[in-house]
């Protein structure tokens, strides 16, 4: 058994990954600022790891607290074999919007995380980075060695994050690995706010007869990845030898515009709402599709569900919550 920090633990993709590695018997401290996770998105891996707990004390602990603080961060790292960085300020508009905040989130917690891991050499350090880093290049699909162009404050602070991993890796030894994330989605991905990911808003928008706002044309299209496809990508950078120092990207390969999603929302809904148009986002990219054979090559990674399959998951779970709330 090993021990692993998952920052960010309580939100969308931390609480999977939180989820998983106790499936798989592993001991987890979850560390989370609540900015937009939420304890609540814990409850379910908590109570099946305590239903199956040995009597060795807890196999998960969680701990709030904001890892641009340093000292949060030294004792998050404390102990553990591992880390997995996915504490962040996730929105491309909300760094438009505030380029300070995101920057402490996703650039100075980042330095922190990295200089507590180096303190208490841990075994690895495998980060969330983005595909945003790519920026508005016309070449599809987007491959690892191509040359980064961000254009938003949250796509140049995830590439000085990844930057800050290789320099890691070289200057202190300490074994890093960033996964580009594409377009994460699923159940748990929070909708409540303008800045959610889009595939949580329509569906919100949907389910309640209300009409989605799609910005720009729609054709605008984007590699969305169902989030247990990057939970196997990343528990996988975590074991895979000969990739210290590297970028990963993680999705499935594939493009669908905005219209073509909103298509099959409302088929699976079977709802016949059309959208507003509104005007492009700020800071937006036009098309995102990944190359994945680097992950196939050096990690063995295969996205293992399809599209509209973890789109109804993410439609089921959604009913569920409306459901209960009722
Ligand atoms: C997303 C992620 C980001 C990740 C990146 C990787 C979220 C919130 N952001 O950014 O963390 O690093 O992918 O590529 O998951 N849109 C609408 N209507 C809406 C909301 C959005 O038309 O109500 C459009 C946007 O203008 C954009 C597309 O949908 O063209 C996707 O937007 P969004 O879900 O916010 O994701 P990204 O900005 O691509």
């Amino acid at each position: 058994m090993s021990f692993y920090l998952v920052t960010g633990g309580a939100g969308f993709i931390g609480s999977h990954l939180v989820e998983e590695l106790l499936r798989r018997g592993q001991r987890v401290r979850a560390v989370d600022n609540l900015s937009t996770g939420k304890r609540a998105n814990l409850d379910s891996a908590i109570e099946a790891a305590s239903l199956s707990q040995s009597g060795n004390g807890p196999a998960v602990e969680f701990v709030q607290g904001d890892l641009a603080d340093l000292e949060v961060a030294h004792a998050a790292v404390a102990g553990v074999d591992y880390v997995l960085h996915q504490a962040a300020q996730p929105s491309v508009p909300r760094s438009v919007d505030d380029p300070i905040g995101a920057n402490r989130a996703n650039v100075q917690a980042t330095v922190n995380v990295l200089v507590a891991a180096r303190d208490a050499k841990v075994r690895r350090l495998v980060f969330a980075g983005s595909s945003s880093v790519y920026g508005d290049q016309p070449e599809l699909p987007k491959h690892e060695e191509m040359s980064t162009r961000p254009q938003s404050p949250y796509a140049l602070q995830k590439l000085i994050g990844e930057q800050y991993l290789r320099l890691f890796t070289e200057l202190y030894g300490l074994e890093t690995v960033t996964t580009r994330y594409f377009n994460v989605f699923g159940p748990r991905q929070d909708p409540s706010s303008p800045y959610s990911g889009v595939i949580s808003l329509f569906i919100k928008a949907v389910s309640e007869g209300r009409a989605p706002t799609v910005h720009g044309n729609g054709e605008q299209t984007r590699d969305f990845t169902f989030v247990a496809n990057v939970v196997d990508g990343v528990l996988r950078a975590v074991e895979a030898p000969g990739v210290a120092g590297d970028v990963i990207n993680v999705a499935t390969g594939a493009r669908i515009s905005l219209k073509e999603l909103l298509g099959t929302i409302t088929r699976i809904l079977g709802s016949s709402v059309e959208p507003i148009y509104g005007p492009t986002r700020a800071g937006d990219v036009r098309d995102s599709q990944a190359a994945i054979g680097k992950a196939e090559r050096l990690l063995g990674y295969r996205p293992t569900v399809p599209f509209e399959e973890g789109l109804r998951r993410t439609i089921a779970w959604a009913q569920q919550g409306a459901h209960a709330q009722r």
